[in-house]
């Protein structure tokens, strides 16, 4: 697509001495009022170099640049350059491109070559699916897809926290007070409780605690016994994890979690070792972060177990052994910064000068309108219910409102799971927020229902307007002066934006920069829907406002589809 940024840099460069076309380019500004013109270039930097004052710098080179085709005109105002696009061309560009690239208006190459390792979800085996858990998993989906969009090569792992000393007691409790037959109808509900129950039990009988880590030692040492139930209670879990990431559309390349670097252990504390940047203290074994004003980093308890941290470097290491990665991107809530802080440095004092490219992308917390969730107090709110109930809820909405669809359950699968995903995205991922189900439903306002349903009513109008008309439209043979008015060009503005839009969003990690755009695009759409007249008898007005139609549906939908969200026909 043209670049006019560019384009006008080039320009200018052509009419101002001194600077390269790489300094214009970063001084061309983009007014906020439109009034101001589309791009504008002050000249204020120039007054010393020129030896001249601003504005007479300002006219020159309006003088030398108004007669391009580009501009439909060029004014000086005191020190600036306005400069207005031609709305003809400009629209030609925006609604061309969007039309033609289709489902990969958007995309493009510039990860090429790269390896970008993603991990997101990685929730706790046996340990509840819970609300808390969505935003690592929906946040870290979309910038996968962000970063898969721009030809990165992405790599997805769900690092399961499948391992540590709590498998000790969770296997005594199972021996003591289990039933197979409850774990496997409902595993994680059934092994919470045989935990829950261990903690209990343990107040009065401590030597509840000596045997659970007897039968850690013996899982690590792999005995048969052991390792089998461990198997059994993650694969048990594991079902109902996919139970969630099937009805959320998530996959993952690898599922190696915490136990997968179990026997990776001895080498990485052997070369902490060797690297003299353990110390002992009280038997454990710990790197001293204190010159970082960091808290010291337990890498092995006084037993000679292994912690959260040390498998966490481990996991590092092999990443980058085995992926060489160009990033390694951790989604993580962001009560775990210390954490991060702590290994990323331990990976640093070790001399790997790729310690910069492990990025923790932490998130707020999210809360219940009746308080912080607490699995010890049973406030704790199941993904798997929050899903089912957006969707029963749609379908009520859906009934109610009359909405003509052809297959209700379906819909209310794809809106329902949609408005919970796109609540997720809205925010900036590190802003707290409270869930609430009345703004996560809405059909107006900012939500996921609105622009999905602002996709439905563009493939409405394309139905409506017929096949032959829509062939005619998607054609390069269209009169582009036939929507040039105020609506077309606002819509048009945001269509061209939007791949710049989507580097934006993996640059800072942040694929609310997405949901917040293609709220505009829905927004500037409806008032084009609302002002213009589409299915008109002019012929070409009609072709050339269809043209916009799709343009406009393939970047919402495109748009979603970075988010992790289906865009409907029929809403
Ligand atoms: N399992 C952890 C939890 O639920 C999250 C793991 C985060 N990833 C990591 N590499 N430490 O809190």
């Amino acid at each position: 697509m043209v670049d006019y940024r560019k384009k006008i840099a080039q320009l200018l460069s052509g009419a101002v001495e001194g600077l390269t076309t790489e300094e214009i380019e970063s001084m061309v500004e983009i007014p906020s009022d439109s009034k101001m013109g589309d791009y504008a270039f002050p000249c204020f930097r120039l007054a010393k170099l020129l030896r001249k004052a601003p504005p007479m710098i300002a006219k020159d080179i309006e003088e030398k640049i108004r007669g391009d085709a580009i501009f439909e005109k060029v004014e000086n105002v005191n020190a600036y350059v306005n400069m207005f696009l031609s709305r003809k061309e400009f629209v030609s560009t925006a609604v061309t491109e969007a039309v033609e690239k289709g489902d990969d208006f958007g995309r493009s190459d510039i990860g090429a070559g790269k390896k970008v390792i993603v991990e997101y979800s990685s929730p706790n085996i046996a340990k509840p699916f819970h609300i808390g858990h969505i935003r690592s998993t929906v946040i870290g989906n979309s910038i996968y897809k962000i970063y898969d969009f721009l030809g990165y090569d992405t790599f997805r792992i769900n690092h399961l926290g499948d391992y540590g000393t709590q498998f000790g007691k969770m296997i005594v409790a199972y021996r003591k007070w289990g039933n197979k037959q409850d774990v496997i109808d409902s595993p994680i509900k059934t092994l919470l409780s045989y935990y829950t129950k261990f903690h209990v039990e343990v107040e009065n009988d401590p030597s509840l605690d000596d045997e659970a880590r007897a039968v850690f030692a013996k899982l690590e040492q792999g005995s048969e016994e052991e390792v089998a139930l461990w198997k059994w209670f993650r694969e048990e879990s594991l079902k109902e994890f996919n139970r969630v990431y099937d009805m959320l559309g998530i996959t993952f390349d690898s599922y190696n979690g915490e136990s997968f670097y179990s026997d990776k252990m001895p080498a990485v504390v052997q070369e902490l070792k060797d690297k003299n940047l353990l110390q002992e203290s009280q038997g454990a074994q710990i790197v001293d972060l204190s010159e970082y004003d960091l808290s010291p980093a337990l890498i092995t308890k006084s037993d000679g177990s292994t912690l959260y941290i040390t498998r966490d470097i481990a996991a590092a290491l092999y990443r980058k052994n085995t992926y060489n990665f160009h990033k390694n991107l951790y989604i993580v809530a962001s009560q775990q910064n210390l954490h991060f802080q702590q290994w990323i440095k331990i990976i640093e004092l070790m001399g790997y000068d790729w310690a910069k490219d492990c990025v923790h992308i932490p998130f707020g917390l999210v809360s219940l309108e009746e308080g912080t969730m607490s699995t010890r107090h049973g406030r704790v709110v199941f993904l798997e219910d929050v899903l089912n109930r957006a969707v029963e809820q749609t379908k009520q909405v859906i009934i109610e409102k009359g909405v003509n669809t052809e297959n209700i359950d379906e819909t209310a699968k794809m809106v329902g799971i949609g408005a919970v995903m796109f609540n997720e995205l809205s925010n900036s991922r590190i802003k707290d927020y409270v869930f609430s189900w009345s703004k996560v439903l809405n059909f107006e306002g900012e939500t996921g229902p609105y622009v999905q349903y602002t996709h439905a009513r563009a493939a409405s109008v394309l139905r409506n307007a017929g096949e032959a008309a829509v062939a005619k439209a998607a054609s390069a043979k269209v009169d582009f002066s036939k929507i040039c008015t105020d609506s077309c060009i606002e819509l048009a503005k945001l269509l061209y934006r939007f791949p710049e839009v989507i580097v934006e969003a993996s640059e800072k990690y942040e694929p609310s920069v997405v949901t917040r755009h293609i709220v505009d695009v829905a927004q500037a759409f409806n008032k084009f829907y609302h002002e213009e007249h589409i299915l008109v008898d002019d012929e070409e007005e009609k072709v050339a406002k269809l043209a916009l139609v799709i343009a406009a549906k393939n970047t919402i939908k495109n748009g979603l589809g970075l988010l992790g969200i289906k865009a409907p026909e029929r809403m």
